[in-house]
């Protein structure tokens, strides 16, 4: 399936493997990058930027096709040296850089300058065409259905894709819901040039998290996220389990953020992924949890989206016109 996507960022699938915190390791994007799609590392995975550098090496002996790394962007009161894991991802000599969190402006020029292609993660329509206007190269929109941080205007895909279909220029990808190919249908017939995907390469072979995880996410349904921080408009879409709901409890029982700091620290959401302790932290799981059923690899996962969408545009579409 070839798009303005495909073209741009050379790879064979319209489809992305988007950043994920704990997930986004060297396993996982190499085996996105093998299956013909994209992947992305995620820097802020990695404790300091010498060991960013080194899980690139490490992903580069898994995989001969081209990968990116993803730079989210977060407001913290104690921020990560962004600079140094930019010149971490440029002196690799990594192509492509997936922004996210925030306004990219501050690192474009230097990825741009280093031929590094930037495609930028957003939750709204005008946010996109913002970056559009900044001059990056390509935009990643997530819709309400997300993984994660899906803004504070709460559009499903289903109004957010077209919406910025009207207003974009620049290759763009739809993001939020996707799992398999109907959705990727929906999101070319939408407008959109390509998918990004969290949640359902959470659940393959490859994904570097605890069994326990996966068969979570399999016996849950579209019913099971909860969106906490909505009362501090920093909202993030979770698996909804013991701990976010006491979080969601909280503050809208007028709690602040000191009054669940201890809940939602990070190192807690690690401890999930790695003990399969599906309640000992918060972690990031959206919609799309309601429309997987099994743990494929990567490769199966790829190549059973592009077949499914290639076979609803040859066979039930084609009904309908005759
Ligand atoms: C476990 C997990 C961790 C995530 N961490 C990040 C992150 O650190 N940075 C980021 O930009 N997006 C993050 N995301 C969001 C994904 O990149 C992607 O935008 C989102 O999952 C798309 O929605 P979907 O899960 O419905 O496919 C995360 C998603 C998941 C499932």
């Amino acid at each position: 399936m070839r798009t303005r996507f495909t073209d741009m960022f050379g790879i064979t699938h319209p489809i992305t493997q988007g950043g994920m915190q704990w997930v986004g390791r060297a396993e996982l994007v190499a085996a996105v990058a093998n299956s013909g799609a994209l992947g992305f590392l995620t820097a802020l995975t990695q404790p300091t930027p010498q060991d960013l550098t080194k899980e690139i090496q490490r992903t580069r002996e898994m995989t001969d096709q081209p990968f990116g790394v993803n730079l989210t962007i977060l407001p913290s009161i104690n921020p990560p040296p962004y600079g140094e894991y930019r010149k971490a991802i440029i002196d690799a000599g990594v192509p492509f850089v997936e922004t996210a969190g925030a306004n990219p402006v501050e690192h474009l020029a230097d990825f741009h300058s280093a031929g590094i292609k930037v495609l930028h993660k957003c939750t709204s329509v005008r946010h996109a065409v913002k970056a559009q206007e900044l001059g990056v190269d390509a935009v990643s929109i997530d819709g309400f259905e997300c993984a994660g941080h899906p803004g504070e205007d709460d559009i499903p895909g289903l109004v957010l894709i077209p919406a910025a279909a009207d207003r974009l220029t620049i290759p763009f990808i739809a993001s939020g819901g996707f799992a398999d190919g109907r959705g990727l249908v929906a999101a070319l017939a939408l407008g959109a040039d390509g998918i990004n995907m969290g949640t359902r390469f959470l659940c393959t072979a490859e994904s570097p998290v605890h069994d326990a995880v996966k068969a979570h996410l399999i016996a849950a349904d579209e019913h099971q996220t909860d969106l906490i921080f909505r009362p501090l408009r920093n909202t993030a879409r979770v698996a909804r389990n013991a701990i976010s709901r006491q979080v969601v409890q909280i503050l809208s029982d007028g709690g602040s953020f000191d009054d669940v700091r201890d809940l939602v620290v990070g190192i807690r959401g690690r401890t999930v992924y790695e003990t399969g302790d599906v309640h000992a932290g918060i972690w990031t799981a959206g919609l799309s949890q309601g429309l997987i059923h099994d743990i494929p690899t990567v490769e199966q996962l790829v190549s059973r989206i592009v077949n499914q969408a290639e076979s609803i545009i040859e066979n039930r579409l084609r009904t309908f016109t005759g």
